[in-house]
């Protein structure tokens, strides 16, 4: 396949971790020619602009991106870039897998769950902010539609099939929250009927977060609203070990961009010891998308297969000594063979 993909370094951590990620893209010859562009901090001090408009249209043009993570400065009134993002190319679904991987330290061994999260109404865009003068009472608005709704509980289905999951769970706070979240609910539950195939149950947010640290054998698709799943992901991340190994899927009918969950770990930037396994995973999601299903394969097995036998080269955050370039040339080692 030959295809181009926009590729955006990011900030901190973000150029060390997407360069030992597409060494590992380029070993396993998968055909993808990378055009780099600038976004965030790295974009602001070259171009005046933490999101230039040349960088939404090469994401535009080449319809899917492979994103680090990016800096947004605190205060300045800026908006968060990722959420501009978002809105700026409708990526509707979040999708967040939490797989449990070898060698990492974790609660569970078993864990195989996939978030999808709603990514552009609720809670979570706090839309109408106020915020009285006496600064005593504070409003924001919660709007969900059934536009949204049907959308991404459909996205979870699909993803299911496609995936051959076997269980969709939609987690809701229709009891309290009866308009918003029971909007959504009702069309989880009209649409689960078009899925005879795929079980389905519902559950409340509260219950869930629960559920999923004392049994998350039980869930296999969650599908939920922005906010809780902002939360839930998070949660299970921290089931597999944290967010080292979690990818982050934003999905949209035109584009889609492909980034780990983590941030630019400004801590530990320019160490060369950050773990480039959360884009990397990031990337076989890429994969899949693009069709390479055999090929996200190979490189999360490669993945596997690094952590369980070569731990000389896993970096500090697993437990490791080994360094960024290490762990990247160790898995490119893997896919190539
Ligand atoms: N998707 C994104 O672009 C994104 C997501 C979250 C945060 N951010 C931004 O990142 C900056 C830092 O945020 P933060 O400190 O809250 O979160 P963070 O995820 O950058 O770091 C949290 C902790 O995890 C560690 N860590 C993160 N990724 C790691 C990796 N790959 N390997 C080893 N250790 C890793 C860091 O060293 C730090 O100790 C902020 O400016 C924030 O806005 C960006």
């Amino acid at each position: 396949m030959n295809k181009t993909i926009a590729v955006i370094p990011g900030d901190g951590i973000g150029p060390e971790i997407m360069t030992a990620t597409l060494r590992v893209l380029d070993a396993l010859d998968c055909g993808l020619t990378y055009d780099y562009v600038d976004a965030g901090m790295v974009a602001l001090e070259k171009h005046g602009d933490l999101l230039p408009k040349a960088t939404l249209d090469k994401i535009a043009k080449h319809k899917v991106a492979l994103k680090g993570p990016l800096t947004t400065p605190i205060g300045g009134g800026f908006t968060s870039i990722n959420v501009t993002l978002r809105r700026h190319f409708d990526l509707y679904a979040n999708v967040r897998p939490a797989v449990s991987f070898p060698g990492t330290k974790s609660r569970f061994d078993n864990i195989d769950i996939i978030t999808v999260r709603e990514n552009t109404e609720g809670a979570y865009l706090a839309e109408g902010q106020t915020i009285s003068e006496d600064g005593q009472t504070a409003t924001s608005l919660v709007r969900n539609t059934r536009k949204g709704g049907s959308r991404i509980v459909r996205y979870a289905f699909e993803l299911a099939v496609k995936k051959g999951r076997k269980k969709v769970t939609a987690v809701h706070k229709a009891n309290i929250i009866k308009t918003a979240s029971g909007l959504f609910l009702n069309v989880a539950r009209e649409i689960a009927k078009e899925y005879p195939q795929i079980e389905f149950n519902e559950m409340i947010v509260d219950n869930t977060c629960m559920q999923l640290v004392m049994r998350p054998e039980q869930f296999d698709v969650i599908v939920t609203t922005n906010l809780f799943g902002d939360i839930i992901s998070d949660l299970c991340a921290g089931l597999v070990g944290g967010l080292g190994l979690a990818p982050g899927d934003n999905i949209g009918e035109n584009a889609a961009i492909f980034e780990a969950v983590h941030g630019s770990a400004p801590d530990i930037a320019g160490k060369g010891i950050a773990n480039p396994c959360a884009l990397l995973l990031a990337a076989a999601d890429m994969l899949d998308y693009l069709g390479m299903v055999a090929k996200g394969d190979k490189l999360r097995a490669a993945i596997r297969d690094t952590l369980t036998n070569d731990r000389a080269s896993v970096t500090p955050d697993l437990g490791g000594q080994g360094t960024t370039e290490s762990f990247g040339a160790a898995i490119a080692k893997r896919v190539a063979a």
